[in-house]
């Protein structure tokens, strides 16, 4: 029997429960098990979030230094995992990358006799440790060098950062990074975390889970934006090229990216700590990218409320994300591999939510293809029939 057709990108269709985090999107809130984003973003480092995140509290001392030191022991990652770095093409796209290794990750983990992997906080806790290394190992190996050994000295945002270019982060861009890192830590029901939760929900193990999540994160309409958004940096050039590039833009029918957002109706409340870090950094580096950002964003809303009167726009997580991450010496390439590292802590918790009151999520579609009708062998076939709802002759 048919179900009831809801809207097909699920708009305002609540498929589930969690007690991981909260997105009001009417008044602009995000809170992580109940703590303000605002609150945690100013007071907490990524490695409390984790803690929050997979094991239900934050942490005290020695609950928060046992972390650490089990993320340390996690960090390496296996030799064999490198070679098949090595292997792959060194023009890849840095998520594919982390696609193909976090599904190869697998390989080399503990695993049960059937070949399957126990989804757990340790599982979760080595995935959430290997991920910055991953990245970071990537983009040496693409440009011919050799992976940088982690330093179990620095904390887990800070050590990326090393493994990246070898030298020792500042302050500021530690900090940074690590802010990043929890602001991009969870989002309730996002289309990666639903994914995630989607192929946990059949038992298929994290590491499954993780991989749907990761391809799923690499959409431009989901955590692919921030790459984009530094093409429009530079295309831009300067910040009173900002409005006509807007205007140009608009009148092709295109989409600002890192603009706009699912849930919120106001601006994404995590904008204004990227915008703020953007701000510090570039001013640091002397980049003008930061002030291009800001030009486009208030071009962005005045041009959009002229062509669409009563419509407003903002920034999203993704807008500002560009020149923060930039300002770190990240590339564009690499800046949804960074979102991922941060949704690591997200995602896990999420398959460790979804495995503790399991269903299988499975919807229905309602179909619009040909009527039932005989099958017609090859010989006495004229070509392809124009069917309604039919592609190439084939119901989609
Ligand atoms: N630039 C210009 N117009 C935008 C826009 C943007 N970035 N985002 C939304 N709009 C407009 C749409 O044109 C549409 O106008 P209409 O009602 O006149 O047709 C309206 O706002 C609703 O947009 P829609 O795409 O249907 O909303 P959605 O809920 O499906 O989209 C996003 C949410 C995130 C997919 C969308 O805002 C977007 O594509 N943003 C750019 C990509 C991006 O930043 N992705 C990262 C998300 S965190």
């Amino acid at each position: 029997m048919a179900g009831v057709l809801v809207d097909r990108g699920l708009e305002g269709v609540v498929v589930g429960e969690t007690v991981l985090s909260n997105v009001e999107g009417e008044i602009g809130r995000l809170t992580y098990r109940g703590y303000d984003i605002h609150d945690l973003a100013v007071n907490a480092t990524f490695e409390e979030v984790v803690h929050l995140l997979l094991y239900g509290h934050l942490p005290t001392y020695s609950e928060l230094n046992d972390l650490a030191a089990k993320l340390n022991e996690e960090r390496a990652l296996p030799s064999a995992l490198i070679a098949i770095m090595h292997a792959i093409p060194k023009d890849a796209w840095p998520m594919d990358v982390l696609r193909t290794s976090i599904s190869a990750l697998a390989h080399y983990m503990p695993h049960l006799p059937d070949g399957s992997h126990v989804s757990n906080a340790d599982a979760a806790v080595r995935l959430i440790a290997k991920t910055p290394t991953i990245i970071a190992a990537w983009d040496r190996i693409r440009r011919g060098l050799e992976p940088i050994v982690p330093d179990s000295k620095l904390r887990l945002a800070a050590n990326f950062l090393w493994m990246r270019s070898g030298e020792k982060p500042i302050v500021e861009a530690e900090r940074a990074l690590d802010t990043y890192f929890v602001l991009l830590s969870d989002h309730s029901y996002n289309a990666s975390t639903f994914a995630a939760r989607v192929t946990a929900s059949t038992h298929a193990d994290i590491y499954g889970a993780i991989t749907s999540a990761v391809a799923t994160l690499a959409g431009d309409l989901h955590g692919g934006a921030p790459s984009k958004v530094m093409t429009m940096l530079e295309e831009i050039g300067l910040p009173e090229k900002a409005e006509p590039y807007v205007r140009a833009l608009l009148a092709r029918g295109e989409k600002i990216m890192g603009m706009g957002h699912r849930e919120y109706k106001i601006r994404d409340p995590r904008a204004a700590h990227l915008e703020q870090m953007a701000k510090n950094l570039t001013e640091k580096s002397h980049t003008k990218w930061y002030l291009i950002a800001r030009a486009l964003e208030d071009a962005a809303d005045k041009v959009l409320r002229e062509v669409k009167p009563g419509k407003r726009i903002y920034a999203n997580v993704e807008f500002y994300t560009a020149p923060t991450l930039s300002s770190l010496g990240v590339s564009s390439d690499e800046f949804t591999c960074l979102f991922a590292a941060a949704r690591m802590a997200g995602w896990c918790a999420h398959v460790l939510e979804q495995a503790q009151e399991n269903r299988l999520i499975r919807p229905q579609a309602t179909y619009i293809g040909p009527d039932v009708h005989p099958f017609e062998p090859i010989n006495g076939r004229t070509g392809i029939p124009a069917m309604n709802g039919s592609v190439n002759g084939k119901a989609q």
